[in-house]
């Protein structure tokens, strides 16, 4: 063998010996023209160690639902990923992807519990997680890691539950100058929080999120975190999101990855495999919001799902969806609201 040759087999040798263990996913996201800083940067979440609904595969969200509007079936051809935004044009934003067995099926259906991250973080089988760049065209881009699981377990208040859902999407934005990361966002409930790159927690180079139990909103520390219910006021302590360092997720090990044209309004996948046009959906990821439940300072215990990523506000001024922007140059366990 020549050198050349001996180099190829240590090659061929170190592939498998990635692929049999950490990140096939990645290896091939890594193939593509994705910027490389967006997955050496790539946030990790600790899943809370006691919550029964982890990350879920996207497609599977299609093949466990059928589209309502006004709570009726609507007729479609079959519905998968490459084809979800056709719902656009047979009720747009009224369109609920209504879960087979209902929202309040006891037991709850298996599919609602996702999948549970292997040793090495990836959720075999289940692609999980979407990546969306925004390129600013000024040297600042926006790396979106857009979370997804199937069932979104409320908080519980004074014994009561409030807000579960199906479908739930969460995200953690990275803002970078010049491929260097400046800040980050992090989604919680309807608003979140944006922390420096310099103040987050990391493995290596990698910024670490915690994800709540149930409700799954991002936080930068572990602990218990106090929230408030928009609309109304609760004492302090009474809502609170629990986060441990549980399970790790390594969302990029098995995610698409898209790069978003503010001008068109259109997505463009890094690989041809990764599907597109569900992107596009106007309608929401989970049931419609049950009639009739007894209702606790306006609340329920089953809400409708919700929107999905285009709604998340990819172009932004700042690393937060809104201003004012305030970055924390270090980490806090409250979140704003
Ligand atoms: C976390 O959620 C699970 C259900 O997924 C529940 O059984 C458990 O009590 C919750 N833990 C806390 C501390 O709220
Ligand atoms: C749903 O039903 C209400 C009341 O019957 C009707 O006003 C509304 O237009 C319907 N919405 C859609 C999207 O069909
Ligand atoms: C469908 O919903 C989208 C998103 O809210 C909106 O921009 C669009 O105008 C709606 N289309 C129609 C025909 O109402
Ligand atoms: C909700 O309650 C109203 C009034 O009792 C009733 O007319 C209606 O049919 C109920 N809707 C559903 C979906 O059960
Ligand atoms: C690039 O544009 C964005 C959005 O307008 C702005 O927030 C950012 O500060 C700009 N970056 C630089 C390096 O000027």
């Amino acid at each position: 063998m020549n050198s050349l040759a001996s180099l190829m087999v240590a090659l061929v040798g170190l592939q498998v010996m990635l692929s049999s263990g950490t990140a096939i996913a990645q290896i091939v996201l890594a193939t593509t023209s994705i910027p490389t800083y967006v997955l050496d940067y790539a946030p990790l979440i600790w899943l809370y160690s006691q919550d029964a609904y982890r990350p879920s595969d996207i497609g599977q969200q299609v093949v466990h639902t059928l589209p309502e509007v006004n709570r009726t079936v609507i007729e479609t051809p079959p519905l998968n990923l490459n084809n979800l935004d056709i719902l656009n044009n047979l009720g747009n934003t009224s369109v609920y992807l209504t879960s087979k067995e209902g929202i309040n099926a006891d037991p709850q259906p298996a599919w609602l519990d996702g999948v549970t991250p292997n040793a090495q973080g990836k959720t075999e089988g289940a692609v999980s997680c979407a990546i969306v760049v925004y390129e600013h065209g000024n040297g600042t881009v926006d790396a979106f890691y857009f979370y997804f699981y199937a069932y979104n377990l409320g908080d519980t208040v004074l014994g009561m539950e409030f807000g579960d859902h199906v479908g739930d999407w969460e995200h953690n934005m990275i803002r970078f100058e010049n491929g260097t990361p400046q800040a980050l966002w992090y989604s919680q409930h309807s608003y979140g929080q944006a922390f420096t790159y310099d103040a987050t927690e990391k493995q290596g180079k990698r910024p670490i999120g915690y994800s709540g139990n149930g409700t799954h909103a991002v936080y930068s520390i572990a602990g218990d975190h106090d929230h408030t219910i928009p609309g109304f006021n609760l004492p302090e302590g009474l809502i609170v999101d629990h986060t441990d360092q549980g399970v790790l997720w390594d969302p990029i090990q098995s995610a698409y990855a898209y790069s978003y044209d503010a001008t068109t309004q259109t997505f463009t996948p890094y690989d041809t495999s990764y599907p597109v046009n569900w992107l596009y959906f106007n309608g929401q990821w989970g049931d419609d919001q049950l009639p009739n439940q007894t209702e606790i300072f306006g609340q329920t215990k089953y809400s409708a799902g919700p929107n999905g990523p285009k709604f998340k506000k990819l172009v932004r001024e700042e690393v937060c969806p809104s201003s004012p922007c305030i970055v924390l140059p270090f980490r806090t366990w409250k979140e704003e609201s």
